[in-house]
């Protein structure tokens, strides 16, 4: 589909803090929960850290021209809590030094006319905060949120006006331990975590409303991560309900609240009979009081969207006496395509058309809200050498078609998002995942940058504004599609000329 966007449409890269920046006790800065797991053994794949990562801390320099190079019109960061509050707590010490940081960076990106929209929370939570009070498991984290995000705007908000308070909050730290801090609660801390989380948005949301906006005009939004559901068997009616509870669990858990002010109902009824059957009192999935259904309904000025894969649902009931756990309360089975391409990362297989059906999900269920695409990329497993990443810009050529498609059905889609700029340390996978558009040799100390062929690629979207012309990339096609345009239609009215002539010659005759 060959199609231009509207003036206007934010085309970008994103990173976060604790993946790219390195320096994780320079300058003043504090330990997130990142910082403590992966200086656990056996946690992360070869036991790698982000002590150093990119060194993106000091590369930003470096990392700018990148931008440059690309032609981006803005790119999407993250701030960390913990560099520039050290403890998590604004009155027991704000560091200096990290607002500095901060402070130049987002003035570096506007002198190069790059819009810089910031996340304010990708997943490094301040130590201190998880070891005293048990991080999001503590109601307690609200204010201390509140008022870092406060700092944030006071410092930042006269020049962002982008600004994203949670990345993808599915808190698997609490869920599982695959991440940090490590927790393996079951069926009961992430729903936990979850509920503080929202609470915390829309604490945050109102405070700009109240305090900021009028002075600042900017924008608070959520990122939410979800997959697309696609029912197996179109005809079953239990695959269709399977399928959309798989997205109502996974996307509808924030942004039902955000937009409707409560959780689905499927997923209400589906734990609630779950933790019943378990003998419990009541259900696992907390209850947002009526005060505090109004209070978060309406609390985002655009939804942010990260979006990589899609899976094929069918029901599967799973009996309550396994325990409490996220994956059985949704009585489904996930299943993949093994012709869908897995170029990188094992849950990530590359189906395009889920991008175009999860966006029209969205539109319907929230009212059309404006969305920005936060991330959507693809990894790669192999060491590139040749920096020859053809399945990247296949896999982008895909998903920015069926973006494409969206906008043309109406879903309100302003921007999007590469994710991700750089090569970086990716959670519980060390560096064994590369998402970069640019390829980093962790092997050398200054941590080099190579651009992969995805640059090229996704610098002609850019600067064409969605998929150019084939006519205006190769000039000599102009030329010959041009005459070629000229002559068809001439020789097209010709003939019916010369027709409506004869035809009046054989008519003049018969009379
Ligand atoms: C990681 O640490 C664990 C625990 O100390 C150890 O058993 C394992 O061999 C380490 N792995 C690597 C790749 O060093
Ligand atoms: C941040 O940058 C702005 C704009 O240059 C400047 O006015 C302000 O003093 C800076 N603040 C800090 C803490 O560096
Ligand atoms: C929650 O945090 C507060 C401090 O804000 C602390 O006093 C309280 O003990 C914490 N609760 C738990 C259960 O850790
Ligand atoms: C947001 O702020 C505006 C202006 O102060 C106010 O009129 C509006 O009621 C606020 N919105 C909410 C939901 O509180
Ligand atoms: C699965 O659970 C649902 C809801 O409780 C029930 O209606 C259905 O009959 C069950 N299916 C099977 C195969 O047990």
């Amino acid at each position: 589909m060959y199609l231009l966007l509207p003036l206007g449409f934010l085309w970008g890269v994103g990173s976060s803090a604790y993946q790219t920046e390195g320096a994780w006790d320079k300058d003043g800065k504090g330990p997130s929960i990142w910082d403590a797991f992966t200086h656990k053994k056996g946690k992360v794949f070869m036991n790698e850290t982000a002590d150093s990562s990119c060194e993106g801390y000091y590369k930003v320099k470096d990392d700018i021209q990148l931008l440059k190079e690309l032609k981006v019109n803005h790119y999407l960061l993250s701030i960390s809590w913990p560099r520039i509050m050290p403890t998590g707590i604004k009155k027991e010490q704000v560091n200096e030094k990290g607002i500095k940081f901060y402070n130049d960076t987002i003035n570096s990106l506007l002198e190069n006319k790059i819009i810089p929209i910031v996340t304010l929370y990708h997943w490094d939570l301040p130590q201190v905060l998880q070891e005293k009070y048990g991080g999001w498991q503590n109601i307690s984290m609200i204010s201390y949120f509140n008022d870092y995000a406060n700092l944030c705007f006071e410092k930042f908000g006269d020049r962002v006006k982008y600004w994203i308070t949670f990345n993808n909050p599915w808190v698997k730290g609490y869920e599982t331990g695959e991440h940090a801090p490590g927790l393996k609660l079951s069926g009961i801390g992430a729903y936990k975590a979850a509920h503080h989380i929202i609470k915390t948005h829309a604490k945050v949301w109102h405070s700009y409303n109240k305090t900021w906006r009028s002075k600042q005009q900017g924008m608070v939004g959520i990122s939410l991560t979800s997959a697309w559901g696609e029912p197996v068997d179109l005809t079953s009616q239990k695959d269709i309900e399977a399928a959309e509870r798989y997205v109502q669990f996974y996307l509808g858990w924030f942004a039902n609240p955000i937009y409707s002010g409560d959780y689905p109902e499927v997923m209400k009824n589906y734990v609630g009979r779950k933790s019943a059957q378990q003998g419990l009192g009541m259900s696992r999935l907390p209850t947002f009081s009526v005060q505090e259904k109004s209070y978060i309904k309406g609390t985002s000025d655009f939804l942010g969207l990260s979006h990589f894969t899609t899976r094929y649902i069918i029901q599967k009931n799973y009996s309550a006496l396994k325990g409490p756990s996220y994956h059985t309360d949704r009585d489904l089975v996930e299943l993949v395509d093994p012709k869908w391409p897995d170029p990188g990362s094992k849950w990530l297989y590359s189906v395009p058309w889920g991008f175009r059906r999860l966006l029209n999900f969205i539109k319907t269920q929230y009212g059309n809200p404006l969305i920005y695409v936060t991330e959507n990329g693809v990894s790669e497993k192999l060491q590139c050498i040749q920096l020859c990443d053809e399945w990247r810009i296949e896999y982008l050529k895909g998903y920015i078609n069926e973006l494409l498609k969206a906008i043309n059905d109406g879903v309100n889609v302003k921007g999007y998002t590469v994710w991700s700029l750089l090569d970086k340390f990716e959670w519980n996978k060390g560096y064994s995942e590369r998402f970069g558009l640019y390829h980093v040799d962790f092997k050398k100390g200054n941590k080099p940058r190579y651009p992969k062929a995805s640059v090229h690629y996704y610098k002609m979207i850019i600067s064409a504004n969605g998929f150019p012309n084939p006519r205006e990339v190769n000039p000599l096609t102009t030329h010959m599609e041009m005459v070629t345009e000229i002559v068809v239609p001439t020789v097209f009215t010709l003939c019916i000329l010369i027709s409506a002539i004869l035809l009046m010659f054989l008519l003049r005759k018969h009379n």
